[in-house]
């Protein structure tokens, strides 16, 4: 006897990075930030009365989305929505724009999570291949014809690289769908597309407060879109999909940009030393706007991943199609990218 769904049962659903339990690992695989927190978030939490948990939280957190709407001016805060980490943002669209029997497109390698949620919703995920070097296909809209939303994270994952600009534009303008531009990493970007939301109609931006704000414990996420749009997905999301202890610290988090902006700042700088440091190990990193570094390996990148893991760092593997030849390697402190470095010359070392 079957219960569930077919398209659920014959799904593989994602599979997310490991959060070890049995030792203590240099944890490099699910791009977290290594640095804690803005020090607002420890004082906004406990100056929390926890008698208010009693309540429901605002269901439209109205403080969080006038916040927001601040980092985006000519806009409101009817141009923002939250969700439980940009995560549920996703889901959300997908509810919103892709019929059940319709299509949505997304790039290939890109975010594993996208061709799930289209499998969840019983619509087809068109992939669209990346070029050689993890660009952009000039004929992207077209390749995506038929399809109602297409998911681009700018930065790329797993990646890294950042599509130019002028191009997103063109698929923003090309592509008769909605265009959903997941900047989860553009604070570690030289640049970012949050003001395409104002020049296109049909684009929606969204943010994640997993990475630069390093709180990827906290679950929030948020987007920015016309009003139009976020009417619509408000209707989709759960009542309460922002509980109050995420209200309560996000906001104190986003009050807090400078700091989210210098710790930014620190990482990418680590990254470049990295990315340096690798390349003379006789590894090809593709160039990085994120917080992690995407490395050809020049022994099988399984072997090297197996190695590394033996010896307390955690990587990321995605075995198989355009990726199996790459390790994922999130950016931490300087100390755990120096525990890396030695690591991979130990195992680089030619016998
Ligand atoms: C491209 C991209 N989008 C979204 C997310 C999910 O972010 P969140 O923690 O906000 O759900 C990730 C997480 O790794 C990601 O790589």
């Amino acid at each position: 006897m079957q219960y569930c769904r077919a398209e659920i049962a014959r799904m593989a659903g994602y599979t997310p990075g490991e959060q070890p339990g049995d030792r203590r690992y240099v944890k490099l695989n699910t791009n977290e930030n290594p640095y804690p927190p803005s020090p607002r978030v420890a004082a906004a939490l406990r100056g929390l009365d926890p008698e208010r948990l009693r309540l429901y939280p605002d269901p439209v957190f109205a403080a969080l989305r006038r916040e927001a709407a601040g980092l985006l001016p000519g806009t409101g805060p009817e141009w923002v929505l939250f969700g439980n980490g940009s995560d549920d943002l996703l889901t959300i669209a997908v509810r919103a724009f892709v019929d059940a029997g319709g299509a949505l497109a997304c790039f290939e390698p890109s975010y594993s999570l996208y061709p799930v949620l289209a499998g969840l919703q019983g619509a087809k995920c068109v992939t669209v291949p990346l070029t050689a070097d993890f660009g952009m296909p000039a004929d992207a809209a077209a390749q995506a014809e038929g399809c109602s939303l297409f998911f681009v994270a700018r930065p790329n994952a797993p990646t890294g690289n950042s599509f130019p600009k002028e191009e997103m534009r063109r698929l923003c303008r090309d592509f008769r769908g909605i265009v959903w531009i997941d900047e989860a990493y553009a604070d570690f970007a030289p640049d970012n597309c949050l003001e395409f939301v104002k020049e296109f109609p049909n684009v929606v931006v969204s943010r994640t407060m997993s990475k630069s704000y390093s709180l990827a414990g906290l679950r929030l996420g948020w987007c920015y879109a016309r009003p139009e749009l976020t009417a619509e997905m408000m209707k989709v999301k759960d009542s309460y999909n922002v509980g109050m202890l995420q209200q309560v610290a996000g906001l104190a988090a986003l009050e807090d940009r400078a700091y989210v902006e210098s710790g930014a700042a620190t990482i990418c700088a680590t990254r470049d030393r990295a990315a340096a440091a690798l390349v003379k190990l006789g590894c090809v990193p593709v160039p990085s706007a994120a917080n992690f570094l995407f490395v050809r390996t020049p022994q099988p990148a399984s072997s090297v991943f197996k190695a590394l893991r033996a010896n307390g760092i955690l990587v990321r593997y995605f075995p198989g199609g355009r990726t199996g030849d790459f390790l994922r390697i999130t950016v931490g402190t300087d100390a755990e990218m120096e525990a890396l470095l030695s690591a991979m010359a130990e195992i680089l070392k030619p016998a």
